[in-house]
């Protein structure tokens, strides 16, 4: 029993649209409803809350309404920082639910693949996550744009979501985050920051963030790739 949490409620500022990246058009269908049909596909799912902005609640909603998804789904309301917007939605987590998944609205393309072998890490480990090896050379540099230094890229791993953890456990974090002020992008960091082991499993590739523009085009081109 799993409960998929999705933080939709950003603004998408950097794709430099009209309105929220989650609701700009792939292909055929909104961006949002591409993610939740493909957790939507993951058997051990067993619900999905989203967190969205106040001010697109019915949006969402009438989607849900149009693509109807097998799952059942709870919209909650989001945050400042998608931080917030997780938190929120933690909180409609039942007690009883012993594992959540969290998964990036802006994450399209994330296959069931993908997401079952994150949770198997995470069923042993507690916490694990989807990343990728770093295949560019990755340099450390100071204000001015001088190198600092070369990082060993073989050590490196480029993060994604699907990041599954013990409920328990990622309340406590994200509890330990809010008393300290603490904020990261990604739930994996509030986790280790309480000292919890993060295990990390192959992502995809292909499981791209849609952050700029060019990104929905590649995206696109990916799903026709797979055949829509
Ligand atoms: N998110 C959220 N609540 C926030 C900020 C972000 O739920 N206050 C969600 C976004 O909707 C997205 C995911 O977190 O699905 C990853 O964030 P990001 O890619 O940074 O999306 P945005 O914050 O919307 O984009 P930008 O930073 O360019 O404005
Ligand atoms: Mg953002």
């Amino acid at each position: 029993m799993v409960t998929a949490i999705v933080p939709a409620a950003g603004r998408g500022v950097r794709v430099g649209a009209e309105q929220n990246k989650i609701l700009l058009p792939l292909l055929d269908k909104p961006l949002l409803v591409w993610t939740l049909q493909a957790l939507d596909r993951c058997p051990f799912i067993t619900d999905v809350v989203v967190a969205v902005q106040e001010a697109e609640t019915n949006r969402v909603a009438d989607l849900l309404r149009r693509y109807a998804l097998q799952k059942s789904v709870t919209l909650v309301v989001g945050g400042t920082e998608r931080q917030d917007s997780v938190r929120h939605a933690l909180q409609s987590v039942t007690e009883d639910c012993p594992f959540v998944l969290v998964h990036d609205a802006a994450r399209p393309l994330v296959t069931p693949e993908v997401c079952a072998r994150v949770l198997h890490a995470a069923l042993t480990v507690g916490a694990a996550i989807a990343a990728v090896p770093c295949l560019d050379t990755v340099k450390a540099v100071d204000a001015h744009g001088r190198v600092e230094r070369t990082l060993d890229r073989r050590t490196l791993r480029l993060v994604q979501t699907p990041q599954v953890f013990r409920t328990d456990l990622l309340r406590q974090a994200h509890a330990a985050a809010q008393r300290d002020a603490f904020i990261a992008t990604d739930d994996a960091a509030l986790v280790e920051r309480v000292g919890h082991p993060v295990q990390v499993v192959m992502g995809s590739y292909d499981n791209i963030k849609i952050t700029e523009a060019r990104d929905l085009l590649v995206a696109e081109s990916i799903l026709k790739g797979r055949g829509y």
